[in-house]
């Protein structure tokens, strides 16, 4: 069709007199509506970018009157092999059952503590008793409002076209109206990205989880997560490896000087175990190969110090042993920059031929560098913050007449570009 255009339109309709009408428009993406001189009742769009969404007119009542589904429980994966935490829980509840409308509980810890697998495992116990059971990752206010989108959509689910800002909006509009629910917000940056909401929930149970131990007293009863204790580190160790696939049952040699070792931070169990598991070697050959890979101090202070420590070791023992899967080490650099939950695996279609993408993915998997589920991966933070970080160790010279194990350029091409930590 050429603009400008005249339409000459006729009423069809039985019994009208025909009548015509002419309706004129000019210039690009306009419109031309004749109204024979009534009211114009409706909808006109034009542009490149207008959408037109059709809600059933009860689906847009006041959210007060919307009833969540029966059982709406959104929760991540739980680990198979999740260990002790029995007293934390109990403080978890302890609060929880307190009377006040509204509780909020602060989860602290430095990054693998356990913050995450502890709120997940304590949400789980909740669905009974709470409804909705909400799992928000919110480490940036946009995704704490794509999550309370998320909310809207799941209790009104015809309401899935609205703008995602109307969505959050409803979301909290229901919060603010409804009790017996509970929101957890993971991996909260900063007590500000809340405040929002929190000034306007009255009654329900948030859970927030966090690196930041300060700045909580304000909003919400803090709770702080210190490492395992010896035998749940032991615990979660002897687990990971009964998992592994190809692991003999022999006695666990050195298991807990690893536990002690590895100042039972259970990223950095899981990760060993997962070495242990995959290579057959004991636990005390691992705590020999930790010995002969020196730790790589960070040079910057902060929370999750320790823990970036601990995990630089395992860090530098498990990428010699990927070294004969250079793919391994770029799609983990790659994976170093998206946010860490639920990278679709496509964004790394480029780095390779598919199978040796899903080869490599599942090496890393065995290692515990990442997780996979279905068509997305997760890389915890702490991992990411690693692969962001230049090896401070100069390269060791190579000895005479030795090969080196590992090839030139692999950690390089791990750690580079350079990038501080988290
Ligand atoms: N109590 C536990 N039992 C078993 N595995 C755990 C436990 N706590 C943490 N983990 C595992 O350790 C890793 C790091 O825990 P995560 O909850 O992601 O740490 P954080 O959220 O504090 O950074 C995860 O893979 C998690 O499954
Ligand atoms: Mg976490």
């Amino acid at each position: 069709m050429r603009w400008p255009f005249t339409r000459r339109t006729r009423a069809t309709r039985p019994g009208d007199h025909p009548v015509t009408a002419d309706a004129t428009a000019s210039g690009e993406r306009a419109i031309a509506i004749s109204t024979q001189g009534g009211a114009f009742l409706g909808v006109a769009s034009t542009g490149d970018h207008t959408t037109i969404v059709h809600v059933p007119p009860e689906e847009l009542r006041p959210p007060a009157h919307v009833d969540a589904p029966p059982g709406l429980l959104s929760l991540p994966a739980r680990r198979a092999a999740f260990v002790g935490r029995d007293r934390e829980l109990a403080l978890l509840d302890g609060t929880s059952e307190r009377t006040d409308p509204l509780v909020v509980q602060a989860l602290h810890g430095l990054g693998g503590v356990g913050k995450s697998a502890l709120a997940a495992q304590w949400a789980a116990t909740r669905a009974d008793a709470d409804n909705p059971v909400w799992w928000i990752t919110a480490d940036t206010p946009t995704a704490l409002s794509a999550g309370l989108a998320a909310l809207a959509t799941a209790l009104q689910p015809a309401l899935a076209q609205l703008p995602p800002d109307q969505l959050t909006e409803r979301a909290v509009q229901w919060l603010t109206t409804h009790q017996g629910w509970l929101l957890v917000l993971d991996n909260v940056t900063d007590p500000a990205h809340v405040q929002p909401l929190l000034a306007r929930v009255r009654s329900g149970r948030i859970l927030i989880t966090s690196r930041r131990a300060s700045g909580w007293h304000d909003v919400a009863v803090p709770v702080p997560l210190d490492t395992l204790t010896a035998e749940e580190s032991h615990a979660l160790l002897t687990r990971v490896l009964a998992q592994g696939a190809g692991h003999s049952t022999a006695p666990l040699d050195g298991a807990a000087e690893l536990c002690a070792e590895l100042g039972h931070l259970p990223l950095a169990i899981e990760q060993a175990a997962g070495y242990v598991a995959e290579t057959g070697i004991s636990p005390r050959t691992y705590l020999d190969l930790l010995a002969t890979h020196p730790a790589d101090m960070y040079h910057q202070g902060g929370e999750g110090q320790h823990g970036e420590r601990t995990m630089s070791r395992i860090w530098n023992v498990t990428l010699d042993r990927l070294s004969d899967t250079p793919l391994a080490g770029r799609i983990l650099r790659v994976l170093a920059w998206y946010a860490p939950d639920a990278i679709p695996r496509y964004l790394l279609d480029g780095l390779g031929k598919a199978p040796a993408v899903h080869k490599a993915l599942g090496r890393l998997a065995a290692y515990s560098m990442i997780t996979l589920d279905g068509d997305t991966v997760k890389v915890h933070r702490l991992v990411q913050a690693l692969a962001r970080t230049p090896d401070p160790r100069p390269p060791p010279p190579p000895a005479p007449g030795h090969r080196r194990r590992v090839p030139a350029g692999w950690r390089a091409s791990v750690r580079s570009p350079a990038g501080g930590g988290e």
